[in-house]
């Protein structure tokens, strides 16, 4: 069994190395040795301590296009050439495996006909949740079972963030100069701290769950970088941590699908709440498994290695064997619906007048627009009162007309925050 790796970074260093490390295991388990023919880079000078220098090439294309290249391993991130790569590969008969969640959450019904066409392999287990194992007990292990929902905590830098900002009472800027100096955060963050990097996982994540074609551009996103010591602060008094949820569930009707991305409040007693720091879980509630979650470092080039080397001896297990396991097909079809339909209890922090009839003016504006209230808790500040209000069950486009509403009110100086909240009993 021939393995081309296309990258040999952070990643695909530690996939070559196991490989070469590991390979009486490998062939054991395979049913065959597992040679790897080749490493594509970018910079063919660039030192690589533990890959034969004449491994090495500069030329993906070439290795793709040996014909003897039966698995091959995608490393090399982004959209192209990674997707030309990966189709010239399939065109040729090689399995694919990769870790690419970019390219699946924009491409992925475009690589899965691909490879059902070419009748080979397409696995991805590391494009999610690093080390964590996810797709294939989603595919295979609960593949009988009716998922209703999906929780996950799938980006690790914003998750380090979040923890150091409640726990520490950092603020934002602090936190993500901590995971910069530790190596959790890029220079530029973007992507991870306004949750492209989440919802390109919850795209994944959901068309595998609801056999529904979903793709990053279906889920609703939200990042970071408003949540400000207040929301901190009001969380931790009510029990509550904040996280930056993915979040694929069925509507009321289970005819539709609502895929989103945002930061939320979690009750300490909620598995999630427990997740810290760099960590990933994913919590999925399935109609007959009940309560299932999958827990354990979301990236880095160890963990990652170790998922694409779980896809690997699959892969090619499978063609020495001369199976394949058949694809999780889209066929349910769920239409993707706008998270105005969700219904979520809120927290709400209103900065207000300290005066009579102050109470009775806000309550009103939720009245209106059919909010009800939960719980109210008033605290003194310099000059006036904070309000923090509990929601029950409200929809999205409701509660978003109550927070105008509240907004015109002449006695609210300001609403500092607005949070969802997950993971409640009932919620
Ligand atoms: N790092 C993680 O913790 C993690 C976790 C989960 C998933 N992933 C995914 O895994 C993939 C790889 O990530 P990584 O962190 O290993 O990336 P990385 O460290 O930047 O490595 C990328 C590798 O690809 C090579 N490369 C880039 N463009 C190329 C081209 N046009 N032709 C040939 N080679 C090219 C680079 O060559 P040079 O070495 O010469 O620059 C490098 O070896 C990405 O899809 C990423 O999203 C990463």
């Amino acid at each position: 069994m021939r393995v081309a790796l296309l990258g040999g970074g952070t990643v695909g260093a530690e996939v070559a190395r196991i490989l070469l490390a590991n390979s009486a295991d490998l062939a054991a388990r395979v049913g065959e040795p597992l040679e790897l023919a080749g490493v594509a880079v970018r910079d063919r000078k660039r030192d690589r301590p533990g890959i034969p220098a004449d491994l090495i090439t500069d030329d993906p294309e070439a290795l793709v296009n040996r014909p003897d290249s039966d698995v091959v391993v995608e490393l090399i991130g982004g959209i192209e050439p990674a997707r030309s790569l990966i189709l010239s590969a399939m065109s040729h008969g090689s399995s694919i495996v990769t870790a690419n969640k970019a390219l699946l959450a924009s491409h992925g019904a475009e690589l899965n006909e691909a490879a059902d066409r070419a009748r080979v392999d397409l696995f991805y287990e590391a494009s999610v949740a690093g080390g964590v194992p996810l797709l294939l007990p989603l595919r295979q292990s609960l593949g009988g079972d009716r998922i209703r929902r999906v929780l996950g905590i799938v980006n690790g830098t914003t998750n380090y963030i979040l923890t150091k900002m409640g726990e520490e009472g950092m603020g934002y800027e602090e936190a993500l100069s901590r995971a910069q100096a530790l190596g959790f955060a890029e220079a530029d963050p973007t992507a991870d701290v306004e949750g492209f990097d989440a919802a390109a996982k919850a795209a994944i994540i959901a068309t595998l769950a609801f056999h529904t074609r979903v793709t990053i551009d279906d889920v609703h996103r939200e990042g970071i970088t408003g949540i400000t010591a207040a929301d901190m602060s009001a969380a931790r008094r009510m029990g509550f941590v904040v996280k930056l949820l993915a979040v694929a569930e069925l509507t009321d009707d289970e005819a539709g699908l609502v895929v989103r991305v945002h930061p939320a409040m979690v009750p300490h007693s909620h598995p999630l709440a427990s997740v810290r720091d760099a960590f990933n879980a994913v919590f999925i509630e399935a109609e007959a498994a009940g309560e299932v979650m999958f827990y354990g470092a979301g990236a880095g080039g160890q963990p990652t290695a170790s998922a694409v080397l779980g896809d690997i001896v699959s892969a090619a297990r499978n063609r020495t064997t001369g199976s394949r396991p058949g694809w999780t097909r889209p066929y349910a079809g769920l239409e993707i619906r706008p998270i105005s339909m969700v219904r979520t209890r809120y927290t709400l922090i209103l900065d207000v007048l300290d005066r009579p009839g102050v109470l009775a003016s806000v309550a009103g504006s939720f009245a209106t627009h059919d909010v009800s209230i939960q719980t109210v808790r008033q605290d003194q500040r310099d000059g006036g009162a904070v309000l923090v209000i509990r929601t029950h069950l409200a929809r999205e486009s409701d509660l978003a007309a109550t927070v105008e509403n509240l907004r015109e009110l002449d006695c609210v100086e300001q609403v500092v925050g607005v949070m969802r909240v997950e993971g409640e009993e009932g919620s």
